[in-house]
């Protein structure tokens, strides 16, 4: 063992004895001199105490219990939605409000070789995520005229140069120089069921992303939040990456988020009611006087499936994890204490590591470890008054999350083309359907086009559509 090695070693060593973590001392003293050199480069950068804190519990997020509340929502029947739309549309005039797109996720369900936003997602032309994006985000600056509108993507360390190359081969599919950020994500190590560390390579440890409650820890580390805030940023529009029918810059999302008394204008959520009790939707509750979101694996059976006077399900605020979040809400995140406020929550999952005692890789059948992540809709309940709203999920949520059935391209696909069909129908076009009510046809509607029903009445259009056709408007 060199002295410069041996040194950082034995500075490192105690901390990793008090957090538990002394099979990696161990192990380190065993492997050779540049092994060991790449593992503490990777260990140093671990929050030890954080993590040893969460292995005996603390900081850990509660479980849903039952005072739960369903939330109260506003929606576009609103006798305030006007006014509300033109507040958000003049947020967005005056350029006050960025774009983020989380998509930092593994998208291992999926099981698609690459970042999620480089997936073909619509049902014709097969445009990926990220042009669905950013076909919008050019759409709305055309409507509104505010000038370029930054967006913030956030990626993982294990995405980050695949998604970067992509948009750079798709030159940036047409937005000015700087107008897009990429921020990555942290990372935590995922640990074994005894709450030690595990290395994916002998100089590696297992990290996983932090989860999206990382995102916001992010925009402040990288100097987005005071780059916003420089340029005058007032809102952030968050997205996941899965959703094709997202719509990423809402006026009237934004307007109730930003200018309702309803709303303290930090933090606000967009729902949809839940197809049935068992969809995997996290739902939005309220709790001690504050909102929030309950995970679906979270909701206890009983609370999913009750009932209310109406026969509706109780707690049918499903999530679609669309926020409005401002940016004065996001500092004060960010400057709050370690794990930015946000609860960690377990998952266990399964992890391939190296066996330390024989030196051998693992693929692990079942669950092996524990991962830890911050989910950024714990942020919701921090808010005074945190707004829901509530819309339609044939307009709004399609996301593509499985390979197969529920979620997945198939089902995505098809819900893009009966948001279209029913665009058209609203224009008098006369649209090829099945004797069950479904579009017989394949129909994609590019952002430039339109981003609502309204915006097709200044476009030229078929008179019908039929059977069996693929049509690009
Ligand atoms: C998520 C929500 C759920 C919501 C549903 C709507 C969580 C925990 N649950 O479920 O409440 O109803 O979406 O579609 O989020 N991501 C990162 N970094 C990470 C982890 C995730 O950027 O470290 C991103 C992913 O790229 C993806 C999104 O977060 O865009 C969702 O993550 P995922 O774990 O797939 O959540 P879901 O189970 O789909």
């Amino acid at each position: 063992m060199t002295t410069s090695t041996h040194d950082r070693l034995a500075s490192l060593a105690p901390a990793l004895d008090a957090a538990g973590q002394s099979h990696l001392v161990k192990w380190c003293e065993a492997i050779d001199g540049e092994s060991r050199d790449r593992l503490l480069d990777e260990l140093v950068s671990v929050d030890l105490d954080l993590l040893a804190g969460l292995v005996r519990g603390e900081g850990l997020h509660e479980e849903a219990s039952g005072d739960l509340e369903p939330p109260e929502t506003v929606d576009a029947s609103d006798p305030a939605a006007l006014e509300r739309r033109t507040a958000g549309e003049a947020l967005l005039r005056e350029g006050k409000v960025a774009a983020f797109t989380v998509a930092g996720g593994q998208g291992t369900r999926l099981g698609w070789n690459g970042p999620k936003g480089t997936f073909p997602a619509t049902p014709v032309t097969g445009r990926p995520l990220f042009r669905v994006f950013a076909e919008q985000i050019l759409a709305t600056e055309q409507r509104f005229g505010g000038g370029p509108i930054a967006w913030y993507v956030m990626t993982s360390p294990a995405n980050d140069a695949a998604t970067q190359s992509f948009f750079r081969d798709n030159n940036d599919f047409g937005l000015a120089a700087g107008q897009i950020r990429f921020i990555v994500q942290g990372t935590m190590p995922s640990v074994d069921d005894a709450g030690r560390i595990l290395l994916a390579a002998k100089d590696r440890v297992a990290l996983n992303p932090d989860g999206h409650g990382g995102s916001i820890r992010a925009l402040h580390e990288s100097g987005a939040l005071a780059e916003m805030r420089s340029s005058g940023v007032e809102q952030i529009s968050y997205f996941q990456v899965d959703n094709p029918l997202v719509r990423i810059l809402d006026p009237l999302f934004l307007g109730f988020h930003a200018a309702d008394p309803r709303s303290s204008g930090e933090m606000s959520g967009k729902m949809v009611p839940k197809r049935n009790s068992g969809e995997k939707v996290g739902v939005f509750c309220r709790r001690g006087g504050r909102t929030g979101v309950v995970e679906y694996s979270d909701l206890p059976a009983d609370l999913a499936e009750s009932i209310d006077g109406d026969r509706r399900l109780r707690f049918r605020a499903g999530n679609i994890a669309v926020h409005a979040i401002s940016v004065a809400f996001a500092e004060r995140l960010a400057s709050g204490e370690r794990g930015f406020g946000l609860p960690f929550h377990r998952a266990h999952k399964k992890v391939p590591h190296l066996d330390l005692a024989t030196g051998s890789p693992v693929d692990p059948t079942a669950p092996n470890a524990i991962k830890f992540e911050t989910f950024v809709f714990d942020a919701m309940p921090l808010a005074e008054r945190a707004l829901v709203m509530e819309t339609s999920r044939g307009e709004e949520f399609a996301p593509i999350k499985n390979a197969e059935g529920e979620d997945s391209p198939a089902s995505s696909r098809e819900a893009q083309s009966e948001r279209a069909a029913a665009w058209l129908e609203t224009r008098g076009v006369k649209v090829a359907r099945h004797p069950d009510g479904r579009v017989a046809a394949t129909i994609e509607i590019q952002p430039r086009t339109a981003l609502c029903a309204a915006d097709l009445a200044t476009q030229a259009l078929p008179d019908r559509i039929d059977p069996g056709s693929e049509v690009v408007i």
